[in-house]
């Protein structure tokens, strides 16, 4: 049996997961796909499709209804985080570290990143920064933690960017981006999430920086692709971002199933002999 292009007997016998120097190795490589995943189904359903399975915050919104991820817990990734690992054999699990759990110093990211490893079983977290979180990258990796960056558009910073807009409009946005990842790359992160910027400054992060970079609404010439599971499967709401593909219309679906039992159950047409015990069988 083959897993990521490997041998399995090669793998060892702990763990056929994708690991963090394989998908580093990547760079440059054959595209790294990734998927955001929250629960056990989901990632039962995308393990063996993608390389990496991101438990991301954005769960908050996509699944609890919030306006924004600020109000995640770290209680709440971890419950997440360890759903998807007991339901993914192959893929690389990363799990979002939420606002408020990092930021106030590297010891704090320590010991929320602790958590999150030790509870979840997953590879690496990710966190939202740049240049200023360099140093608190380099404490993660240099105690253990691998630290997947995130920069660019940063959701939980929605507050003080004033909205979700596209960055690097101008020369001085661009070079802040640049900067961002090239800081967090050297500060050990093994691959960086770029999120909603303009496609030339994707192009000119992907070829100065030495690590994977993984693009959402960035540019085909990324290392690869993150999105939303939810978003490509039409489940998440009716409006779709630019960056998004559609791959299913499964909101449709259930919208449709629901109403036809609906129907059956008004009719008494469910549950039918098939479906209870016991039933008198008709004769004719
Ligand atoms: O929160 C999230 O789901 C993410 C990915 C989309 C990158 O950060």
């Amino acid at each position: 049996m083959s897993v990521h292009g490997k041998s399995a007997s090669l793998e060892g016998a702990t763990s056929k997961r994708l690991s963090i120097p394989e998908f580093a190795a990547r760079k440059g490589a054959e595209p790294l796909v990734c998927l955001t995943a929250y629960t056990t189904p989901m990632a039962q359903r995308l393990d063996g499709h993608v390389d990496l399975l991101m438990v991301g915050d954005s769960l908050g919104m996509v699944l609890y209804g919030f306006d924004s991820t600020l109000p995640v817990t770290l209680d709440m990734m971890i419950q997440h985080g360890a759903a998807v690992c007991r339901g993914s054999r192959t893929s690389l699990v990363v799990v979002d570290m939420p606002f408020g759990s990092y930021q106030e110093s590297p010891e704090q990211a320590f010991r929320s990143a602790a958590r999150i490893m030790k509870e979840t079983g997953c590879q690496a977290v990710k966190l939202e920064g740049g240049r200023d979180l360099a140093d608190t990258v380099s404490f993660l990796v240099k105690r253990g933690v691998p630290v997947m960056g995130h920069v660019g558009l940063m959701p939980q910073s929605v507050n003080t960017l004033g909205g979700y807009r596209a960055r690097g409009r101008g020369d001085q946005e661009a070079a802040g981006v640049m900067a961002d990842a090239i800081a967090i790359a050297e500060a050990g992160a093994f691959s960086i999430v770029l999120e909603g910027v303009m496609e030339q400054i994707a192009q000119a992060v992907t070829a100065r920086v030495p690590v994977p970079i993984i693009g959402i609404g960035a540019s085909a010439a990324c290392d690869g692709q993150v999105l939303v599971a939810e978003d490509i499967l039409g489940l998440f709401s009716s409006f779709k971002p630019r960056f998004v593909k559609r791959y299913a219309e499964l909101g449709a679906d259930i919208e449709e199933a629901a109403a036809r039992y609906a129907a059956d159950v008004r009719t008494r047409s469910f549950p039918g002999p098939e479906h209870i015990f016991g039933a008198m069988k008709k004769h004719g």
